[in-house]
């Protein structure tokens, strides 16, 4: 069944067309990869869904339909509810979803309440459940921590530890690993596949392409703020139809083989 769907949309900055003409559909438990360069507008369309753009953008055309209602005739505090709880989201810092100076655990508890009503003892209790799922060695030495002491790559995962939580219906993924190491890129994945297999769909905004391969059901390539192709991910990795994606895939797949990335002792 169609969970999100995107019609004609065109977002603005200061009245300058940034995204034009996107439309695409996400089903109950699919997950959708996003690519396309920097400035392609990936971002800006995540934002866009959750009414979340920066200052100066706007809406302008188009529908953006969660459960077949418009979100664009929402309130703020009709959004208000359904971020977090019903779409979720995780940035590419986390250091934008927790406050460095207060403790992971007081943090979450607070989010969790904002969407109902849970005791703190509960709230841990969950946590530190989720904690354990995702393979973390000290769950209650995380919850007690401030995540100024965490390193990056442990905050990205509490902040996907916490998304989990809220059990959204979609979740919005907007470059979650590409500030990562190599192992917690891995981990954060395999933990956002969790998140797939508890039927959450997910919209997966990524530069890699090895990643598209490996999770995604469809993908959307966008360039300039156009979409350039959009289908199943066989379709568009290993058949694809337009010239910028057919650009895009050979450039990753030359600097995967031989002869080009540094392990040919070649100049990237
Ligand atoms: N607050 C803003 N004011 C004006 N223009 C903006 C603003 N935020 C983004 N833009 C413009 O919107 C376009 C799309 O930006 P966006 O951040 O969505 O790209 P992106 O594909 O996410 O890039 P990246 O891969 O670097 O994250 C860019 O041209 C950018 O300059
Ligand atoms: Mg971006």
């Amino acid at each position: 069944m169609e969970i999100l769907k995107l019609d004609s949309v065109q977002i603005t900055y200061d009245g300058i067309p940034v995204a034009e003409d996107i439309s695409f559909s996400l089903n109950e438990g699919e997950i959708l990869g996003v690519v396309g360069e920097s400035g392609s507008g990936k971002s800006t369309i995540i934002k866009a869904v959750v009414g979340l753009l920066n200052s100066g953008g706007a809406v302008k055309n188009g529908t953006i339909r969660y459960k077949g209602e418009n979100l664009l005739e929402k309130s703020e505090r009709q959004l208000r509810q359904i971020r977090g709880k019903e779409i979720g989201m995780i940035s590419q810092n986390a250091s934008t979803t927790f406050c460095p100076i207060r403790k992971v655990g007081d943090q979450i508890y607070e989010t969790l309440r904002a969407h109902g009503k849970i005791s703190k003892r509960e709230a841990k209790t969950k946590t530190l459940d989720i904690f354990n799922k995702l393979n973390f060695m000290d769950g209650e030495k995380v919850w007690n921590s401030y995540p100024f002491q965490l390193s990056g790559g442990m905050n990205q995962r509490v902040a996907v530890a916490l998304a989990m939580l809220l059990e959204p219906k979609i979740l919005l993924s907007d470059e979650a690993t590409s500030a990562l190491d190599n192992i917690s890129r891995n981990q954060v994945i395999s933990e956002l596949i969790k998140l797939y297999d508890m039927g959450t769909s997910v919209i997966f905004v990524t530069h890699d392409i090895d990643i598209v391969e490996s999770i995604c059901d469809k993908v959307l390539v966008l360039k300039d703020g156009r979409m350039q192709e959009y289908g199943s991910a066989k379709q568009v990795l290993f058949n694809p139809q337009n010239q910028y994606t057919k650009h895009l895939i050979q450039c990753t797949r030359q600097l995967r083989g031989t002869g080009y990335g540094k392990a040919a002792g070649n100049e990237v």
